[in-house]
């Protein structure tokens, strides 16, 4: 089967670098579902003032930021591989300690963090088994680790109907759904991954949060700068097919001129270090 991986890597390009550009773009696709979702993220991890935290690929700083106003800039700290996300979240949240890493090799020593959360990059990860270990390691014994995935196979609607829009126009193009190649978005695979860390007390769950557009065109504006997978492959279509995306797209979502809004789930996972 053809992955999304297998064909960003035809195009010499690794999933993890579809998020290598502009935070601004990544704000209107993606990331206005970024602070209803951080919330729900810190509810569900319990996180509370006193606690120092790490946000692990924190893009341009939507978790980062709710964690911040919890706890108090300084005792949030920030990595993501993107230096153009790491630089975003610098200048976005003066205090915090953000700097480019990756979650498999963390820069930070065992055990000094009360809380580690991982938002939406549990599936981009290279290897998500060393990155929960190491999320593991830096943090406390007794307390928190949670991550939230989309549910990209199912109510995730903007990337579900856009990847089925693919599907139809290019069956060919079917195995880049994200629902189908990326790992770690069914709740039995978060557990199963979180389980396998050793992480004790697993609790899954599931959230559906929501995100206003203006309009179809402010939906699809944004697609088109290569940001995450759904952008990369926009932007790889001649303007013809992508004329015929959008227009296929537009009908399956329903939407018109007028402002709409769209729900999205995601898993929800927690476990407490032992
Ligand atoms: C969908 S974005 C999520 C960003 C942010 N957490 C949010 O909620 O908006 C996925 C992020 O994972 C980052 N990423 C990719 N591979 C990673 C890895 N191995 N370790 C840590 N972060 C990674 C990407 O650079 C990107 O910023």
């Amino acid at each position: 089967m053809r992955t999304v991986r297998d064909w960003v890597a035809m195009s010499r390009t690794p999933v993890a670098d579809t998020f290598l550009q502009g935070a601004d773009v990544y704000d209107r696709h993606i990331g206005r579902y970024g602070r209803e979702l951080a919330l729900e993220l810190i509810k569900f991890a319990d996180v509370r003032p006193g606690q120092r935290a790490l946000d692990v690929g924190c893009g341009p700083g939507a978790l980062t930021k709710q964690l911040a106003s919890v706890l108090g800039a300084e005792q949030v700290s920030a990595i993501d591989p993107s230096s153009a996300f790491v630089q975003a979240c610098q200048e976005r949240l003066p205090g915090v300690h953000a700097e480019v890493a990756a979650a498999e090799a963390l820069p930070f020593g065992d055990e000094f963090f009360d809380r580690t959360l991982a938002q939406l990059v549990v599936n981009f990860m290279t290897d998500a088994e060393a990155g929960v270990r190491e999320m593991c390691r830096v943090t406390r014994s007794g307390s928190i680790i949670a991550a939230a995935v989309w549910d990209y196979a199912g109510q995730m609607t903007l990337l579900r109907r856009f990847w089925d829009s693919v599907a139809a126009l290019d069956p060919s193009a079917a195995d880049l759904d994200e629902g189908r190649s990326m790992r770690y978005c069914t709740p039995d695979e978060l557990q199963a991954l979180w389980t396998g860390a050793g992480l004790e007390k697993v609790s899954i769950s599931d959230v559906v949060v929501t995100a206003g557009y203006e309009g179809f065109e402010d939906l699809w504006e944004p697609l088109q700068f290569g940001v995450s997978p759904s952008g990369a492959y926009v932007a790889s279509l001649s303007p013809d097919r992508r004329a015929e995306l959008k227009a296929d797209f537009q009908h399956r979502l329903g939407a018109g001129n007028e402002p709409f809004r769209l729900g999205a789930r995601a898993w929800l996972v927690a476990g407490r270090v032992p």
